[in-house]
């Protein structure tokens, strides 16, 4: 049987992974500042993670939602109070898309409303409502159309007033990523998401906060649509939060109210994802990952900033992008083949930075010489 061919992929196969760094087969060893596309949060294999794991498998992997897992309650614990949102409640799943899956329909559950407000670039997974509030036509099946979404200019407060003014009793969420990633590292404006609260609130709609690729410590706050000072209604989130074991959820405000059988899963919630997540949340908080993500980020992009090569140096904590000109439009290769150096891109001709929140300054050193090195070699 061959694998199903959704992926363009690079011809090297990796078999060993540590904090930052990963090695390939033949023994060759890359500096990962693409992380797996922002998964990998605390670093590759941390200790802690791996015993966490393994000492759960030995103990019990899974069972259903139909008992009690203290696990969870710890999650819940811990989470509510390293995201300063201790009066939240959990929902876990398995992927980012299922968590905005969840959300929206949760959102609709609760207002009885049908309409959902996007924005433009947005990338909400590829599920069937997530992939709806998704702006890439190239995602979307023909049984995905829907007319329940409406796109908006990102970062335009007069359009989603007009918006709310005309749709006012038909709009159940308003889903927004605070630093947009596959769009290309583009960062919702603090006043935008103040006004996307207040007119959620005066027109009784659902904020959702994709936070499934900008959350989780990376953008130096836990969340970073708390840099605009108000709360969503729902945070989404994945990535991150298993450091590469697959777990997701969402954190519901405590005045929409579950009801059973609304939501469910099979696998979300587990012991063993459980375990994973624990251990991510010990660690950021143990190592201080967030001040660090803070402390780094802005070395990165402060460097970045000064080569002059390089256009539009923009992001928050390690969530970094950047415009790559036509120039030097084999810069991410170069950086990969010649360098050993793992980015992420956003096309068309934006590099992202995604790398573990532990990333070392030193790391951050080599990889400003390296990209320097790539631009001199590329520019000859
Ligand atoms: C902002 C955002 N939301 C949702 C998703 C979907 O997550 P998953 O691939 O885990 O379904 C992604 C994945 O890249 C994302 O970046």
């Amino acid at each position: 049987m061959n694998l199903f061919d959704v992926y363009p992929i690079n011809d090297i196969t990796i078999v060993k992974a540590k904090g930052s760094y990963v090695w390939d087969d033949k023994g060759e060893q890359y500096l990962d500042l693409y992380g797996g596309h922002a998964v990998i949060s605390i670093g590759h294999t941390h200790p802690h993670w791996v015993q966490r794991i393994e000492e759960q498998l030995e103990k019990i992997a899974f069972y259903s939602n139909s008992i009690r897992i203290p696990l969870q309650t710890e999650l819940a614990e811990k989470l509510g109070r390293i995201s300063n949102k201790p009066d939240y409640q959990l929902f876990l799943c398995n992927s980012g898309a299922e968590a905005n899956e969840n959300a929206l329909k949760l959102a609709s559950f609760h207002t009885g409303r049908k309409k959902i407000i996007a924005f433009s670039k947005s990338f909400h997974g590829r599920t069937s409502l997530a992939v709806a509030a998704t702006d890439n036509k190239n995602y979307v099946a023909p049984v995905n159309e829907t007319d329940n979404v409406i796109f908006l200019p990102f970062n335009d407060e007069d359009a989603l007033e007009a918006c709310f003014k005309k749709n006012s009793a038909q709009i159940a969420a308003v889903i927004i990523e605070g630093i947009q990633g596959v769009g290309g590292i583009n960062i919702a404006d603090d006043d935008f998401l103040r006004a996307i609260r207040t007119l959620c609130t005066k027109h009784g709609a659902v904020y959702i906060a994709d936070s499934v690729q900008c959350g989780y410590g990376r953008s130096g706050k836990f969340f970073s649509h708390d840099f605009a000072g108000v709360n969503a209604d729902i945070y989404t989130m994945a990535k991150g939060m298993g450091n590469g074991f697959p777990v997701a959820g969402i954190i519901v405000a405590p005045q929409i109210k579950p009801k059973h059988f609304q939501l469910g899963t099979t696998f979300g919630g587990n012991h063993l994802a459980c375990a994973a997540a624990l251990a991510v949340l010990e660690i950021i908080e143990e190592e201080k990952l967030m001040g660090n993500a803070v402390m780094v980020g802005k070395y990165l992009r402060d460097e970045l900033s000064a080569i002059s090569e390089l256009d539009n140096v923009r992001g928050r904590g390690l969530m970094i992008g950047f415009d790559v000109p036509e120039s030097l439009k084999d810069l991410r290769k170069n950086l990969l083949w010649e360098q050993k150096i793992f980015t992420g891109e956003a096309k068309p001709n934006v590099i992202r930075l995604l790398p573990s929140l532990a990333l070392k300054k030193r790391d951050a050193e080599q990889f400003i010489d390296s990209i320097k090195e790539s631009i001199s070699a590329l520019s000859a």
